[in-house]
């Protein structure tokens, strides 16, 4: 009987099983064509853990990776990959491509290739395949909040080789919030001396009055960025760092109380969750603070696109503030709701000074400055307002792609936040809108894990996965029908186990049928 075929995640654009394998065994040598020397450090590095293989370079390797500028019309990160009996060659016109199609050489291996530890006895084993692959969209992102809770360098350094296996491109930080500020930034280093370290935190969803007592803290130093940057782009992952102003702001506030709309007022890091009514004055050293800060986020991230939030800024702060007033009228605006625009546009235009994509959260179907990328959260009908005024836009529905709501109704899911049930059909399930008719474009799709309720890395594990690999498979292939697609994730397990990825259900729940109790008629 011939082996089961391997369930790719995602799912390749073009798949074709042939009869037979190719075998990887220690005398397997790789030919490696100028330019795509990368790519073959990254398989080596990927496949030794467990493999023990050294896979050397030869010029006569059956193992082919080639650079090809006749594969142009795959884009950026397409690549073909043709498995025989006696060769493999792996062709791409970019380096990013070949960089996918490692990926799905490894996920044509056995799960165990994927281990951290020697497995010996497993025969090294691809089946024959012919493969074309193009992704559908160009955005595949992953957020992660480190503002909520720290994470080591380490742990994302993880995720970015989980992203990486699945062909997700962009990890998206989310560096500073109400509740602690990660980034050192040399001009104002109270922002992570003070800004990173709250008292404790809040016990319940928003609204609770109960807290746990226990300080949490944690910040990056600039070389664990700077080194994240690098790995990441060794794996074709795109590190999106994003600085929240003008809400969002007290972890900056609690260190300089000077940029506040009462400056003598002196505030903690945040303990609470939910919209915090404390945010930025809207005058000019409030204005070169952020500009200094954004400065020293670019000098450490190479990223086009660099975010800088704008979600949820109430505006009562400036209503009651004369200076906030009185800068409202200078500047020709309605009312003091109109300065968050205002304030964002100011500084979308540094960071286009700058050679800089300014992104933000899209707050409603309302305006921002037409040079922003915009993130779609609340509502599909932004994605596509934001698509008719222009913008480049990545769907982040909350409904499909908010990996902190519970991903079941199982009474033992863990706690989750407030809100609707997110299962692993309905991330997958998730069409944004889009329309040549738009002047826009739909840069693609993204998952968000805000992390309230994800204080460790076994938490995160658990809310991420498999609902990314959900998210993955749409983002670069598309729609499929459900039950292959389910199929393929619950065979994926089997990798994510070989990983040591905890995870989350893979089947809806289903609650046992009732039975009365003993005794009772
Ligand atoms: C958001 O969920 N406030 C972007």
């Amino acid at each position: 009987m011939p082996a089961p075929r391997p369930s790719l995640v995602p799912l390749p654009t073009h798949l074709s099983w042939r009869p037979g394998h190719f075998t990887l065994n220690r005398h397997t040598a790789v030919r490696v064509s100028a330019g795509a020397e990368p790519a073959a450090a990254l398989l080596r590095t990927l496949l030794a853990p467990a493999t023990g293989l050294r896979l050397p370079t030869s010029p006569d390797g059956p193992l082919v990776l080639a650079l090809d500028p006749q594969l142009r019309g795959l884009g950026e990160e397409g690549y073909g990959l043709t498995v025989g009996p006696d060769a493999l060659l792996l062709r791409a016109a970019h380096l990013t491509g070949l960089l996918r199609g490692v990926q799905t050489l490894r996920q044509l291996l056995p799960p165990e290739a994927l281990a951290g530890r020697p497995r010996r006895g497993t025969p090294w084993e691809l089946p024959c395949a012919e493969i074309t692959d193009v992704p559908r969209h160009a955005w595949r992102g992953f957020m992660l909040d480190v503002a909520r809770h720290f994470q080591p360098v380490a742990e994302l350094r993880r995720y970015v080789d989980l992203l990486a296996l699945h062909k997700l491109n962009v990890l998206h930080l989310h560096l500073t919030d109400d509740q602690g500020w990660r980034m050192p930034i040399a001009a104002y280093p109270r922002l992570t001396e003070v800004g990173g370290r709250r008292a404790q935190s809040m016990v319940g969803p928003a609204g609770s009055t109960v807290h746990d007592g226990i300080p949490h803290q944690g910040a990056y130093t600039r070389a664990e960025l700077t080194g994240l940057v690098s790995y990441a782009a060794a794996r074709g992952v795109t590190v999106v760092p994003e600085v929240e102003m003008p809400g969002h702001t007290r972890a900056a506030l609690a260190a300089h109380p000077e940029l506040g709309n009462v400056p003598a007022r002196r505030l903690a890091v945040w303990t609470d969750w939910g919209v915090c009514d404390t945010v930025l004055a809207v005058d000019e050293p409030v204005l070169d603070f952020c500009r200094t800060v954004l400065d020293e986020v670019m000098d450490v991230f190479p990223s086009p696109h660099i975010h800088i939030g704008g979600d949820e800024c109430p505006t009562t702060e400036w209503a009651a503030s004369p200076a906030a007033r009185a800068r409202a009228a200078a500047e020709g605006l309605p009312d003091t709701a109109a300065l968050r625009g205002w304030f964002l546009g100011r500084i979308g235009a540094h960071l286009v000074g700058r050679g800089r994509v300014p992104t933000a959260w899209a707050e409603s179907g309302e305006g921002l400055p037409s040079e922003f990328t915009v993130m779609a959260w609340r509502d599909p009908e932004h994605t596509r307002l934001a698509l008719k005024q222009g913008h480049r836009v990545i769907s982040c529905h909350h409904r499909a792609a908010y990996l902190d709501y519970a991903q079941s109704a199982d009474p033992a899911e863990p706690q989750a936040q407030p809100g609707p049930l997110v299962d692993l059909r309905a991330v997958h399930g998730h069409e944004p809108p889009d329309d040549t008719a738009m002047t826009g474009e739909l840069l693609g799709m993204q998952a968000q894990l805000w992390t309230e309720f994800a204080p460790t890395a076994d938490h995160v594990d658990r809310l991420v996965f498999p609902r990314l690999c959900a998210l993955a498979d749409r983002a670069w292939h598309g729609a499929a029908p459900w039950p292959g697609v389910h199929g393929r994730l619950r065979a994926h397990a089997a990798r994510l186990a070989a990983l040591g990825v905890r995870h989350g259900p893979l089947d809806p729940y289903v609650p046992l049928p009732h039975r009365p109790a003993e005794g009772q008629s």
